[in-house]
């Protein structure tokens, strides 16, 4: 019965927002366009006399103000307890007490973003201890996401992204070899982070004992993440393809942009499956990855990131 039981959530995971079995379901916005459209010049320079101790140049001097003063304080608030260093939320994306140091982590994990920012799409999670963020202050970060974009800031994260896709090269692509990444089994010999409850009873869950992620990341934009290699109804270049595409949030998963607009890479697998290894049983199944995976991986973002820097992308 159970079986039965965790078989429909597993397939219902496939369609909807979640692999588990007790996360509140996570509220999905992450469709529509972003709404930082129309070309703005961007100023590049940042003004003297900026809020905050982070010394990272920004775009927009009053929305870096506008963050310290009122998005700082609630995630700080909310969200520190968690997502500072050493704490269980992964990844770790406030420092309590520095607004400057945050604000540079929200824009390196590409989430200053009016439409599928995982700020704002991330419900209630942690096993229902951690909250989601309230109306209101979705409200707040929309309007500092909309002083960021007016100065070019967003602008320039959303702009930079948008054409980084012809950056990415197919053949470093297809040697990571990530249709070999595979689940891992939650067992008394990989709790490393003493996390309860852990164990899993691979009949109970699938998807977690050493399913490769095509399993359920073959083309569903609700996960986040696509990955269809070895899939055979699926054709070969298609993974390439969306992976290029910023809404559904795939490209940030490699790459995200400084909040001085330059493209750096954002490990969001690495970030993924260190946050696995954090959570309980019948979340997120486990993954690891390979030393020599995640080198093939950095290798493939560095190239896209030094063909931008030279203007050589699309060639
Ligand atoms: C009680 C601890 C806790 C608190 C408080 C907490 N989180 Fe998390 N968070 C986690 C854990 C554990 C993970 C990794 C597992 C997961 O993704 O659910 C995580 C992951 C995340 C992620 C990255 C994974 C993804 O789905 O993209 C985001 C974004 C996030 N949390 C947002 C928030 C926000 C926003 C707040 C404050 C409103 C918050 N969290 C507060 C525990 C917490
Ligand atoms: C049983 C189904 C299942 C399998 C197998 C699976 N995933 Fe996922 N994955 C999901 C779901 C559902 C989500 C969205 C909810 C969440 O973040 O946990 C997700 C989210 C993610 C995200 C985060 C997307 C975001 O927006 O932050 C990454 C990265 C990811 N998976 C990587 C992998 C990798 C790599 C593998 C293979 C080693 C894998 N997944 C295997 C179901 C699965």
């Amino acid at each position: 019965m159970r079986q039965v039981h965790f078989l429909a959530i597993a397939l219902a995971a496939a369609g909807a927002a979640s692999a588990c079995a007790e996360d509140a379901p996570e509220e999905l916005t992450r469709r529509g366009a972003p709404g930082a459209s129309g070309p703005t010049s961007a100023s590049v320079d940042a003004p003297a006399g900026e809020a905050g101790s982070g010394s990272a140049a920004t775009n927009s001097a009053s929305g870096k103000a506008y963050f310290a003063s009122t998005v700082f304080p609630l995630l700080s608030a909310k969200c520190a307890s968690c997502h500072d260093v050493g704490g269980v939320g992964n990844p770790t994306w406030v420092m309590k007490t520095d607004a400057s140091k945050t604000y540079e982590l929200v824009y390196a994990n590409g989430w200053v973003m009016p439409a599928g920012s995982r700020i704002l799409d991330k419900g209630v999670h942690g096993g229902g201890v951690a909250p989601a963020l309230s109306d209101a202050d979705r409200s707040v970060f929309l309007a500092w996401v909309a002083i960021e974009t007016k100065d070019g800031g967003n602008l320039a994260q959303v702009n930079v992204l948008e054409k980084f896709g012809s950056c990415l090269d197919p053949a470093l692509f297809a040697q990571i070899g990530l249709e070999r990444l595979v689940t891992t089994r939650r067992t008394n010999d990989n709790n490393t982070n003493a996390v309860t409850p852990w164990n899993e009873n691979a009949n109970n869950c699938t998807g977690c004992n050493n399913a490769p992620c095509r399993t359920c990341h073959s083309l569903d934009d609700a996960t986040g993440f696509v990955l269809a290699l070895g899939n055979p109804n699926v054709p070969a270049l298609m993974t390439f393809e969306e992976t290029k595409k910023i809404l559904p949030p795939y490209l940030q998963k490699y790459v995200a942009t400084g909040p001085d607009g330059r493209p750096i890479a954002s490990n969001g697998l690495a970030k993924k499956s260190d946050a696995t290894r954090r959570d309980r049983a019948y979340t997120h199944p486990m993954f690891t990855i390979p030393a020599e995976v995640q080198g093939r991986i950095d290798a493939f973002v560095n190239a896209a990131i030094t063909k931008y820097a030279a203007g050589t992308c699309g060639k």
